[in-house]
């Protein structure tokens, strides 16, 4: 068994932007700018954001914090939105979600230019990446992707199994995984009504479990051998922890590792990756890469 390691995975791919970065800024040319909006104090989106601001940081990028009380209407958001469009210095931008209640995610994703959304959920984006268009590609399917490429783990022709059909993870890791330029695999999406989920995941060379349920899949439902990517972070309380909880994997680790010929782990498996996909995003838009 192999470990998957996204923690160093992604300090390796963090290092590769920054150099660019040095020589884009060396030639003359524009140093990339991530600007980010947060509404609102939710715990997890404040150390996401934190974490994103870092991560530019890291990688030579401009980077510029909005933060906006919840008490935002949604017509002043989709103005800010605007202003971002319109900023000619600002490559790309993100909304983190989750948004108050009383605005609409999809409106907003929607206002977002195409061209500057680096996170890849606005539609033209997951269009295009349906049929193998450039485009930006979401943050944690792209980063399973180059998770499995840095390691040599063989996906063309294999029986992929997906748990979870989730806008964000399972409907993009399953076009991505089907496509011949990507993963070329076999593709099986199981969700909560799938009849036999667990025959489904015993013929699976890859699983890709992402559905937000902790230690969901368990020795007796993979193959010797198998390929496990565990998307699952869950929190759940841990008094042995200075924060109060610990994040929590879809998979059962301890049981489920002996049996795999690769695993990531939770936390330092899928996570890392995810920040840095949006850098790779980011570096992207600076260069105009998929969009003029
Ligand atoms: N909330 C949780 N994950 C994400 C993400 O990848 N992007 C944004 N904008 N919000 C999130």
């Amino acid at each position: 068994m192999q470990l998957i390691d996204g923690k160093a995975t992604a300090a390796q791919i963090k290092a590769e932007i920054a150099e660019e970065v040095q020589k884009i800024v060396a030639a003359g040319g524009k140093r990339p700018h991530l600007a980010a909006i947060l509404v609102g104090h939710d715990g997890g989106s404040e150390t996401y954001v934190r974490n994103k601001v870092l991560a530019c940081e890291a990688c030579g990028f401009k980077s510029t914090l909005l933060r906006f009380e919840d008490t935002i209407s949604e017509t002043e958001l989709l103005n800010e939105v605007d202003k971002l469009n319109k900023d000619e210095d600002v490559d790309g931008f993100i909304v983190q979600l989750p948004l108050p209640k009383h605005i609409s995610e999809q409106k907003v994703i929607e206002a977002i230019d195409y061209r500057k959304d680096v996170d890849g959920f606005h539609p033209i984006n997951v269009g295009r990446m349906a049929i193998g268009l450039p485009c930006y590609i979401s943050a944690t399917p792209k980063g399973i992707l180059e998770l499995l490429r840095r390691y040599n783990i063989e996906t063309s022709g294999k029986k992929c199994v997906i748990l979870g059909r989730s806008n964000i993870v399972g409907k993009p890791m399953a076009q991505l995984m089907m496509q011949k330029q990507y993963g070329d695999a076999t593709v099986t999406v199981c969700h909560s009504r799938s009849r036999d989920l667990k025959k489904e995941c015993r013929e699976a060379d890859i699983i890709i479990a992402a559905i937000g349920q902790p230690d969901f899949v368990t020795a007796d439902m993979v193959k010797d051998g198998v390929t496990v990517i565990d998307v699952g972070t869950t929190r759940v309380p841990d008094a042995t922890k200075k924060s109060g909880f610990r994040l929590n994997g879809d998979v059962k680790f301890d049981e489920v590792a002996p049996k795999c010929a690769y695993i990531t782990p939770v936390p330092g498996g899928v996570g890392p990756m995810t920040i840095c996909m949006l850098m790779k995003n980011t570096l992207s838009a600076g260069k105009k890469e998929f969009y003029q």
